[in-house]
C-alpha cells in the first residue's frame, strides 16, 4: 500500500523536529568531500518540508548547526555558511508559496554577517505565512537555550518584573526561543546516532524517539512517512495507564 495514504491525518504530530545526521559519512562512503554531503543534504530538506506542508504538519524544526559544530574545521563551518546563504536565496520563493513561515532558533548574532542579514529577510519576508512554521536550528545548543532563559527571568525577578512565586514551567516556555511552538510530538534522528547532541532538552521531554539509520542525504519524503506511521503506532499515555486512555 502507498505509505502516505496509511497515515492518519487525523492524528498527525503537531511538531516534528529532525537531527540531520550523516552528510559527511554519505560523502564519505562515495569518496566524497564532507562539503558534497552537505551539499546533497539540502535536497533532503526541500523534500521533508515539502512533504510536511502536503501533509498537514503545523511545525517541522531543523537543526543544522550546533553550537558544537563551531569546532569543526574552518573551511567546514564556512562551507556549511555559504550553503545556508545559497538555500535560504533558493528556498524564500518556495516558501512563499507554499505559505510557510521561517524562523531560527540559536545564538543568530554568531552567524556570520551575511548569513544573519539572509536569514532576517526570510524570516521577514514570510512572517505572516500560515500552513506551516519551519524553524531552523542554527548555532543552537539547547543548554545554551535554557542558560538564556535563566539569565531573562533571572534579570525580570531582580527588577521586580515577575515575583519569584509566579515562575512556573509556562514562564520557562515563554522565555525559551521556542516560546511559539508546541512541545515536540516526534524527534527523529538520522544515520543510526542515538543521542540528543544537545537539541531541545526541554521541548523533548514527552516526544517519541524515531532513530534511522538512513543518513541524510538519502532522505526521501518516503522516509518521513515510515517515521510518522511508526509514530501513530504508539501510545502516548503521558504518565497514565493504558487503560485509562481506552
Ligand atoms: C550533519 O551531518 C550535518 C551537520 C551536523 C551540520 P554530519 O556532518 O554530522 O555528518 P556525519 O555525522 O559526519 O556523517
Ligand atoms: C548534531 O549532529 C547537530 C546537527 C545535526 C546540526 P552532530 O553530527 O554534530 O552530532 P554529534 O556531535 O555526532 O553528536
Ligand atoms: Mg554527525
Amino acid at each position: 500500500m502507498n505509505l502516505k495514504e496509511s497515515i492518519n491525518t487525523k492524528s498527525l504530530p503537531k511538531h516534528i523536529a529532525i537531527i540531520m545526521d550523516g552528510n559527511g559519512r554519505w560523502a564519505k562512503q562515495k569518496g566524497l568531500l564532507r562539503t558534497v554531503g552537505h551539499e546533497n543534504g539540502t535536497k533532503s530538506v526541500r523534500e521533508t518540508v515539502e512533504a510536511c506542508a502536503e501533509l498537514g504538519i503545523e511545525n517541522l524544526t531543523l537543526y543544522a548547526f550546533s553550537t558544537e559544530n563551531w569546532n569543526r574545521p574552518k573551511i567546514e563551518v564556512q562551507t556549511l555558511m555559504k550553503l545556508l546563504v545559497s538555500s535560504l536565496k533558493k528556498e524564500i520563493k518556495t516558501l512563499e508559496e507554499n505559505d510557510i513561515k521561517l524562523t531560527a532558533i540559536g545564538c543568530l548574532n554568531e552567524l556570520p554577517k551575511k548569513a544573519h542579514r539572509e536569514l532576517q529577510e526570510v524570516i521577514e519576508k514570510t512572517k505572516d505565512n500560515k500552513r506551516m512554521c519551519l524553524t531552523l536550528a542554527l548555532s543552537y545548543g539547547s543548554r545554551e537555550e535554557i542558560l538564556n532563559t535563566v539569565k531573562k527571568i533571572s534579570a525580570k525577578v531582580k527588577n521586580n518584573i515577575i515575583s519569584l512565586e509566579k515562575i512556573d514551567e509556562s514562564v520557562i516556555n515563554e522565555h525559551l526561543y521556542t516560546r511559539n511552538l508546541p512541545d515536540v510530538d516526534l524527534l527523529i534522528r538520522t544515520s543510526g546516532e542515538q543521542r540528543i547532541s544537545n537539541f531541545l532538552l526541554w521541548q523533548i521531554a514527552y516526544a517519541e524517539f524515531y532513530f534511522t539509520p538512513v543518513l541524510w542525504p538519502d532522505f526521501t519524503k518516503q522516509c518521513l512517512y515510515e517515521a510518522i506511521i511508526e509514530y501513530q503506532k504508539r501510545e502516548r499515555r503521558f504518565g497514565k495507564t493504558s487503560e485509562q486512555l481506552n
